[in-house]
């Protein structure tokens, strides 16, 4: 059986540099997991010192008790602690020790989450974490990993606190990376000339944080509590600027400062997470819907990145149901699908029988005929799995419904491309979708209005005034949706004729896609509307012009990695900024430009059950939002030279709901990318759109797409002739000598090279070839 044992990261609340001289800090568990399980390669890599120190302590541990050892140390996957090419500062190594103690434990038959074990698992984490780091930490981090949830932590002692309902947490990426251990040291190496500077400091930063500790654990009112918090948080970062001050460290950037200011500008509380400098700011509000509008706003003026995946209070130590998956499947294409299906399987730890789901006839006549209307039958298209695509540190792999040839082998080429540069990384704006009702200038027969009427402005004034009142009744219409976390956000409204008022209700929709809900709003509020402004409700319904909930992702390449026949990595990345630059400018040409990225995202929305008519709807309204036709994602050149695309799309998808749960390949495909939410399945889909526009451009900007184009084409029809092996490139490649790829000729080719030895000439070259399977990667 494979084994696979996770801890969480950590990110301090509140008293980072207190903790170290004997004061108190909080602690949270935060759930971005390091994943430790049994090497999958012939080969591994020697494990770190971390994780030698963790395994031999454990060894003797278990030795001692008698217990199995397993001899070999796993490998630990840390991909969620990263954003790119840069770790986030979430406490990575004590998670690898925590987890690696977590996976022998269980290897010994032991739970990890066993009251007593778990005292154990933190005596072993911590002394491995020390050894190999050298000592100097606080524990807390460590703390975190084992025993997860949020803790109160002082003179290495931890006692778990419940998190209090009236607060909610967001963590801000500041940018830069933070270099915690040389803060410290810094600060400590100018101690001694600073000495009562140094007091002073630490004094105002221990203070502060008792303060939030006792808000932190009240309960009252939240705008009373958090405005305690607020003044502690404000301490905490005058007793930062105090440190930076005498020590010289660059502790509260620029960055840092900015996203604190707008916190405090929203009513928020803010603060750095950990010795400062950069990474992280943690952000505390009343209600998710403050941290999310805050947010919202934060990135439009400034930016400024709130990571909604980085949840707070994670649970602790745990087995993992299945192993992380990995989408470094090579030479994936030349199995058979039988093959692939087990390889699939292997990667990602869905049962190898779920994979009957993909064959024909898995979408039964009963359940399509509950579907839709007037049912005759089914239409089935090709399903297929893109590789190499990693996200935010994750492997994910990619399915794609889509019946146009090289499209899959294409974004798997690029994904390859994209991981040499650390991978995509990406992130969602909140998942709030607009519900419309329109208002017509004419007096209401259902409901009783304003005396006189009201012209336009009016309408407006009195729509706004009565703002409160419409936020209830769109929550009062789906109160399930408020338990979950989501609800009414905000109520817009646009004058768009002299007689016509639109208003918009914003709503949080979580996981759903949303468009059942959104109507039931639109059609709660229609007569509240009625009632405050004396004008008629026409239209209720959501508007798929999702542009507030848009995933965006990046992807940087080193040029090396783009380098193509004749071609250098820098000519690439020039060619493929001109590209772009055109795009930019010629709505022609950034209709085709469009085009190629909805082949991947359209492949992924198809795949996953969600609503393909919206997706395609609000990503080309989006693309023309400034007046003008424009690509989706653009490319330039880095400083360091590197090509850097971007791409933002409106992504109202789903793991929950429509046919993402009733069609059964629908289900298995969102089981196979191992998505919990409508977010980070968002993610993968402009990161799929990301990935087949970078291997067009590619393509085009060099030698083309046709040559790329026809030797997959030869290759698809010499699989279907029954070429095997080796001979698949060699039939392809000779096809394309001959000059036609076609089914009937391909038998009598490959009929010739099978009595052929392989180096007598019939013509065709070897599989490296230009026409063999070096040419087919140009997509492929
Ligand atoms: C073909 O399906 C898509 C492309 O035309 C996209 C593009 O031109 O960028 C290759």
């Amino acid at each position: 059986m494979s084994i696979a044992v996770s801890a969480p990261g950590k990110a301090f609340l509140i008293g980072e540099y207190a903790v170290l001289e004997g004061g108190v800090a909080l602690v949270s568990a935060i759930d971005v997991r390091a994943i430790a399980h049994a090497p999958r390669g012939a080969a591994p890599l020697p494990p770190t010192a971390v994780v030698q120190c963790a395994h031999d302590r454990v060894a003797l541990y278990l030795e001692a008790r008698g217990a199995r050892v397993h001899r070999s140390a796993p490998v630990v996957e840390t991909g969620g602690f990263t954003m790119g090419a840069r770790k986030l500062g979430l406490g990575s190594s004590a998670a690898v020790a925590a987890a690696v103690v977590g996976y022998h434990l269980v290897h010994a038959g032991l739970d990890p989450r066993h009251p007593q074990i778990r005292i154990d698992a933190l005596d072993l984490a911590m002394g491995a974490h020390a050894e190999a780091q050298g000592g100097g930490g606080s524990g807390a981090d460590v703390a975190a990993a084992v025993l997860g949830g949020t803790l109160r932590f002082c003179s290495g002692t931890a006692d778990r606190i419940t998190p209090p309902l009236w607060l909610h947490i967001g963590f801000v990426d500041a940018g830069a990376p933070a270099d915690t251990s040389s803060f410290v040291r810094r600060v400590r190496g100018a101690i001694r000339d600073h000495r009562s500077a140094y007091e002073a400091a630490i004094e105002t930063l221990k203070h502060a944080a008792d303060r939030f500790l006792e808000a932190y654990g009240s309960n009252g009112d939240p705008t009373q509590l958090l405005d305690r918090l607020r003044q502690a948080t404000d301490a905490h970062n005058d007793g930062l600027r105090q440190l930076a001050a005498f020590s010289g460290a660059e502790i509260m950037t620029r960055p840092l400062e900015t996203i604190i200011a707008h916190a405090r500008e929203a009513g928020l509380a803010a603060k750095p997470s950990g010795a400062g400098g950069g990474d992280l700011v943690a952000v505390f509000a009343p209600t998710r819907a403050a941290l999310d509008r805050y947010a919202e706003r934060l990135y439009r003026e400034h930016g400024f990145v709130m990571l909604s995946a980085l949840r707070s209070a994670a649970e602790g130590l745990r087995p993992e149901a299945r192993m992380p998956t990995n989408s470094r499947l090579s030479g994936f294409f030349k199995l058979s699908v039988e093959e692939r299906r087990a390889q699939i399987s292997e990667a990602t730890g869905v049962p190898l029988d779920r994979m009957r789901d993909l064959d024909h006839g898995a979408l039964d006549m009963h359940r399509a005929n509950h579907m839709i209307e007037n049912v005759v039958g089914t239409m089935e298209l090709p399903l297929a799995i893109a590789t190499n695509f990693q996200i935010n540190g994750r492997d994910v792999l990619v399915p794609m419904a889509i019946e146009e040839a090289s499209v899959v082998a294409a974004a798997s080429n690029a994904a390859k491309m994209v991981r040499a540069g650390g991978g995509f990384t990406a992130y969602s704006d909140p998942p709030w979708m607009i519900a419309q009702v329109q208002l017509l200038a004419e007096p209401s027969s259902s409901a009783r209005g304003p005396t006189s009427p009201l012209t336009a402005p009016e309408v407006v004034t009195a729509i706004l005034s009565h703002r409160e009142a419409l936020l209830q009744a769109a929550d009062e219409a789906h109160p399930r949706l408020v338990e979950r976390g989501g609800g009414a956000r905000d109520i817009e409204v646009r004058i768009t004729a002299e007689d016509m008022v639109v208003v918009h209700a914003i709503v949080d929709c979580q996981d759903a896609m949303g468009a059942n809900l959104l109507n039931t709003v639109a059609e709660a509020i229609a007569p509240v509307l009625e009632r405050i402004t004396g004008w008629t409700a026409g239209l209720r319904i959501l508007s798929n012009l999702a542009d507030r909930r848009c995933a965006h992702v990046r992807a940087r390449i080193p040029p090396d990695a783009l380098a193509s026949k004749g071609f250098s990595g820098v000519e690439v990345v020039d060619r493929i900024v001109s590209a772009s630059r055109f795009a930019e400018v010629d709505p022609y040409r950034a209709t085709t430009h469009n085009k190629g990225i909805m082949n991947g995202v359209d492949a992924v929305v198809l795949a996953t059950g969600n609503d393909w008519r919206a997706m395609e709807a609000s990503a080309h309204a989006f693309a023309a939002r400034d007046g003008q036709y424009r690509p989706l994602a653009t490319w330039r050149k880095t400083e360091a030279g590197e090509l850097e695309g971007r791409l933002s799309l409106p992504a109202a998808v789903g793991v929950v709901g429509g046919s993402t749960r009733v069609h059964p390949v629908c289900r298995l495909a969102i089981d196979l990318l191992g998505c919990t939410s409508g977010a980070e399945l968002g993610q993968i889909i402009a990161a799929a759109g990301l990935a087949s526009n970078l291997a067009a451009l590619r393509a085009l900007a060099t030698e083309g797409i046709q040559r790329g184009h026809m030797s997959l084409h030869a290759r698809n029809v010499a699989l279907g002739a029954g070429a095997e092996g080796a001979e698949v490139d060699r039939l392809a490649a000779r096809m394309i000598e001959v000059g036609e790829i076609k089914a009937d000729r391909a038998v009598t080719l490959l009929a010739e090279l099978r009595h052929v030895a392989p180096s007598a000439s019939v013509g065709c070259k070897a599989p490296s070839s230009p026409v063999g399977r070096k040419a087919t990667s140009t997509l492929g």
